[in-house]
């Protein structure tokens, strides 16, 4: 670690808030607003998740053996969250099926990636989820910091995609320090040249993927052509532009003695629980990690 590096906060807790979502919702196809490319991406996110996730805590747990105390704990803490998270989205995906999705081209996908990233060394499957980790955090980011992103969505989905936003934030040093700690023994150069390399890589999946998906999704609700690519990527890129708008979030990547917590985002989980606590909550309960 350079002393540039501010690592994770020292008081930082990792909290698993077991919540389930929209368990008595009837299935609405067009939960988004109505929209089909709004509802088509965060579908196509979605479907991503279950395996992706699972995936995730396998490359970190590797590593926990021999981790200081502190971030032992934290890959505990981490481990549940995304369990959790896992089980969420595999709820979610299963009302988008019963609402007439056809998932398996986008799962099967998903599955294939995967089954390449386990082909090489425990080193890069944590390298490749660091990267992708920073990717769902500075999308989390994003979508608690700019209402405009889950506008109209059903309440039931917007609040299962805000806990998730939430949680991802909360733990996104985890999957980075592991990486820290994993190449502790490599020499500056070569840790920023690979893990350049992993996110150039991931970056490059991600975005086809889930711009295939998401239009594969559209399909199926008719829209098709230069209209679906269209409405798809004005919605990606323009307005709300979640992607145009996380590019420079992205980029800070690249720089020496990025860590994900040079970003201090916290008043994000502090508005978040804020809100919960105004707001009526179905009941639930925190849980400790397992
Ligand atoms: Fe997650
Ligand atoms: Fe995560």
């Amino acid at each position: 670690m350079t002393s540039a590096t501010l690592p994770t906060p020292a008081d930082l807790r990792i909290t698993p808030r077991d919540r389930r979502f929209g368990r008595d919702a009837a299935p609405r196809r067009l939960w988004h607003g109505g929209r089909v490319e709004a509802t088509a991406i965060y579908n196509a996110l979605s479907t991503t998740f279950p395996a992706g996730e699972a995936f995730f805590v396998e490359s970190v747990r590797r590593f926990r053996e021999g981790a200081p105390p502190k971030l032992a704990e934290e890959i505990k803490a981490f481990t549940t969250q995304e369990a959790i998270h896992s089980r969420e989205h595999d709820a979610f995906n299963r009302r988008a099926a019963d609402a007439g999705y056809d998932l398996s081209r986008l799962e099967a996908q998903v599955e294939k990636r995967l089954a390449i990233t386990r082909e090489r060394p425990p080193i890069v499957n944590v390298g490749a989820t660091m990267a992708l980790e920073h990717f769902t955090a500075i999308i989390a980011h994003q979508l608690l910091a700019n209402p405009r992103h889950l506008a109209g969505a059903e309440q039931e989905a917007a609040e299962l995609w805000r806990w998730h936003a939430v949680e991802e934030i909360e733990h996104k040093g985890v999957a980075y320090d592991t990486w820290l700690h994993a190449t502790r023994q490599w020499a500056r150069y070569k840790r920023w040249k690979v893990k350049a390399q992993v996110m150039l890589y991931v970056t490059r999946n991600f975005l086809v993927d889930r711009t295939a998906g998401a239009l594969e999704l559209m399909r199926q609700d008719g829209v098709t052509g230069v209209r679906a690519w269209a409405k798809l990527l004005w919605y990606l890129w323009v307005r709300p532009g979640m992607f145009r708008k996380i590019a420079g979030a992205w980029l800070k990547f690249f720089l020496p003695g990025f860590h994900p917590w040079n970003e201090d985002d916290r008043h994000l989980l502090r508005a978040y629980e804020e809100s919960a606590r105004a707001g009526p909550q179905p009941a639930r309960k925190v849980r400790r990690a397992v």
